[in-house]
């Protein structure tokens, strides 16, 4: 009998003990989650529905969780119709507003938003402008920055260049060229200074795009200029996603590859987004590295 009593003194106070320690835990949370200088880093991309896609932005991810391993970081697609597809495979994420109301909600005080933009167009200066929009409310997030996109100095055009050159090995009569989006944003000058650039730094390498200039039809006398045989095509793009599948790599007549190979070239598509190559991805984090330093 004594020694149930015992038992049961000894349980209460292992209990007693268990919810204090809860409790305390719990305490330190809330306290945590009140901190003035709660951080976040919201990543910002297109989105994509292509597993061929999905490949960059995972290694994105991971390369991300190595450098800021003390900082959580959480996604947002810009694209309305990728998040819809996305969503009825049962996979939900949010817009950046969403995404930024949610963070406000959950008391972060300071957000930076990596833009995973290629170009600073109208994509990513609607992202900056709605961002800013959160610092503005009262309670709100005090401090929200959002990087710089991929090419928006003339150093990053170099640095750029060089990333994307570096395992290119092009053997005679060989020629690439990447497909860049393009856009009729001004920015778009940013793709002729790019295929400028590749250009020199490679005369065999060049840059056009689907959706602005150069075109496709700017390079091919080029190509037959310089007795080109063989054309390798790579997306110019963060994901190979949509474009890179069809408008690059389709057997559509429109396609890059159809219009080439009836123009008598042997073309070779690699479907391979930009996010996959490592040092492009260490381009985004220094410009993510700039704006937390500030
Ligand atoms: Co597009």
């Amino acid at each position: 009998m004594r020694k149930n009593l015992i038992l049961a003194i000894y349980f209460l106070l292992c209990a007693f003990l268990t919810v204090q320690i809860i409790y305390k835990k719990g305490v330190a949370m809330e306290i945590k989650s009140n901190n003035v200088n709660k951080k976040a880093i919201l990543v910002v991309a297109f989105g994509t529905t292509y597993p061929s896609g999905q490949k960059a932005l995972k290694d994105v991810q991971s390369m991300l969780k190595n450098e800021f391993s003390d900082i959580p970081i959480y996604w947002a697609y810009t694209s309305k119709i990728i998040r819809h597809i996305l969503a009825k495979r049962g996979i939900h994420i949010l817009s950046p507003e969403m995404a930024l109301a949610k963070l406000m909600n959950n008391g972060y005080k300071k957000v930076y938003i990596l833009s995973l933009h290629v170009i600073p167009g109208e994509e990513y200066h609607l992202l900056y402008s709605n961002a800013k929009l959160f610092s503005l409310m009262k309670n709100g997030i005090k401090e929200i920055k959002v990087s710089k996109p991929l090419v928006s100095t003339y150093e990053d055009l170099e640095k750029v260049a060089n990333a994307v050159l570096k395992n290119i090995h092009l053997k005679e009569k060989e020629a690439l060229i990447f497909m860049g989006h393009g856009t009729e944003h001004p920015a778009n000058a940013i793709y002729i200074a790019l295929n400028s650039i590749l250009n020199k730094k490679n005369p065999r390498v060049f840059l056009a795009t689907v959706e602005g200039h150069p075109t496709i039809f700017d390079i091919i006398p080029k190509l037959k200029k310089q007795g080109i045989k063989t054309v390798y095509l790579m997306p110019f793009m963060l994901v190979a996603g949509d474009h890179a599948n069809n408008d690059m790599a389709g057997d559509q007549p429109d396609s890059w590859k159809s219009i080439l190979t009836k123009e008598g070239f042997i073309c070779k598509p690699i479907i391979k987004g930009l996010g996959e190559n490592p040092e492009i991805v260490k381009i985004y984090i220094d410009h993510l590295k700039e704006i937390i330093k500030k």
